[in-house]
């Protein structure tokens, strides 16, 4: 099979900017679509009038090694840093420091640093959500919400979760059957700006206990704003029995948590929002890499190909573009 002039992506995740990345090296054009300004994904920094806060992908971890030799890139080009937390386990019998020897890296100064340094000049469309593709004569059309028209296109790659992917995916029924029957479960992620410092040595945990499975200071992380700002996130199994909670009383619950694992009273909170992730993660691990039909020039990649983390999304990236250029 001859290799694609064009390939579009839908979906600026890592997962999709891994995949762009790697073609555009192979000398291919690529075009990214999101329905999002910007490009990050679930790897994402919110702004607020008290400073940002890291909403999604708190840090992530490198172990296979070809992500960690793309890790030590970003670090050269200063997209990423070391976060050297004071980490604790909070459980029934109260907080335990927890302190070990992983890296774990955040985007600096923000999240969205990586993501943005990662698209340089590649070409994005952003606010366009794509709602189908069409194929004509052996090259595939972007149809977006408006009823407007991309392409023509060789290739398409679907970076979207697996949800979202399905829809997209109905040309080739095994790969939208595949994301169909993968589930991802929500999370709640609030966002807390106090006015002044808590008075713990705590800069993140993995909680045990409650409603809660993390919480961190935002202002930890190298680069940030010194604001005194919170994120919590919650189980996934608590934000499945609270999808339809309002979001006031959703960061509301989630505070009150925080003051019972902290076992500590709480300065007021000058800001406090909560925001719903329908799709966090994927409910498990597999080993797909990505999915392809390449008779009909159509793949999928996202982290619910691998594992819910951004190195699974990186890594099936690139398996998608492997397939694009026909290694396999
Ligand atoms: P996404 O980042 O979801 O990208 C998909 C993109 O597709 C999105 O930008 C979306 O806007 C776009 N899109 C969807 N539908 C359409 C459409 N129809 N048209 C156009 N665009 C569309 N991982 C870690 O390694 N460490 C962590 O600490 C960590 N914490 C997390 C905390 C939270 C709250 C969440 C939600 C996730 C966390 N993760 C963490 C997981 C990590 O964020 C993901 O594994 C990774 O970012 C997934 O990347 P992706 O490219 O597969 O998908
Ligand atoms: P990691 O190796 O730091 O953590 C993996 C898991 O090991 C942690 O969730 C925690 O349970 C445990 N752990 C690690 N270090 C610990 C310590 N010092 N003390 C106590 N427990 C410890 O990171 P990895 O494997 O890269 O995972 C990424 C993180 O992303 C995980 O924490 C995962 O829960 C989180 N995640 C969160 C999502 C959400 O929606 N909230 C979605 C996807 C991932």
């Amino acid at each position: 099979m001859s290799l694609p002039t064009s390939v579009a992506i839908i979906g600026a995740g890592m997962a999709g900017i891994s995949a762009a990345r790697a073609l555009d090296e192979a000398g291919i054009t690529v075009e990214l679509f999101d329905k999002s300004r910007g490009t990050g994904g679930r790897m994402t920094s919110k702004r607020t009038d008290h400073g940002e806060f890291d909403i999604g992908t708190q840090y992530f971890t490198a172990r296979h090694h070809a992500f960690r030799a793309e890790v030590e890139s970003w670090h050269e080009k200063g997209w990423v840093a070391r976060w050297q937390p004071r980490l604790c386990r909070i459980d029934e019998q109260g907080i335990h420091p927890s302190d070990d020897e992983q890296d774990r890296y955040v985007g600096s100064p923000r999240m969205t640093a990586l993501s943005r340094g990662l698209l340089g000049n590649l070409t994005l469309h952003g606010s366009v959500r794509i709602t189908r593709l069409e194929q004509h004569d052996q090259s595939w059309m972007l149809i977006d919400s408006e009823e407007g028209q991309y392409g023509p296109f060789d290739r398409v790659i679907v970076a979207t979760p697996a949800p979202q992917a399905a829809p997209l995916l109905a040309a080739a029924p095994q790969l939208a059957r595949a994301a169909e029957q993968m589930a991802m479960e929500p999370g709640w992620a609030v966002s807390i700006g106090f006015d002044q410092p808590l008075n713990i040595d705590v800069d993140a945990a993995f909680v045990r206990t409650g409603p809660l499975d993390w919480i961190c200071a935002n202002h930890s992380k190298p680069g940030r704003a010194e604001n005194c700002n919170w994120v919590l996130q919650s189980t996934p199994q608590w934000a499945q029995q609270h999808l339809d909670t309002p979001p006031a009383e959703v960061a509301g619950l989630l505070l009150h948590a925080l003051g019972e694992a902290l076992q500590t009273p709480l300065p007021p909170a000058q800001l406090l929002q909560a925001h719903r992730w329908l799709y966090a993660r994927p409910a498990e691990d597999c080993d797909w890499g990505a999915l392809a039909a390449p008779d009909l020039g159509l793949y999928a990649c996202g982290d619910w190909c691998l594992a819910g983390r951004l190195e699974g999304a990186w890594l099936s990236g690139r398996h998608a573009a492997q397939a694009v250029l026909g290694h396999h």
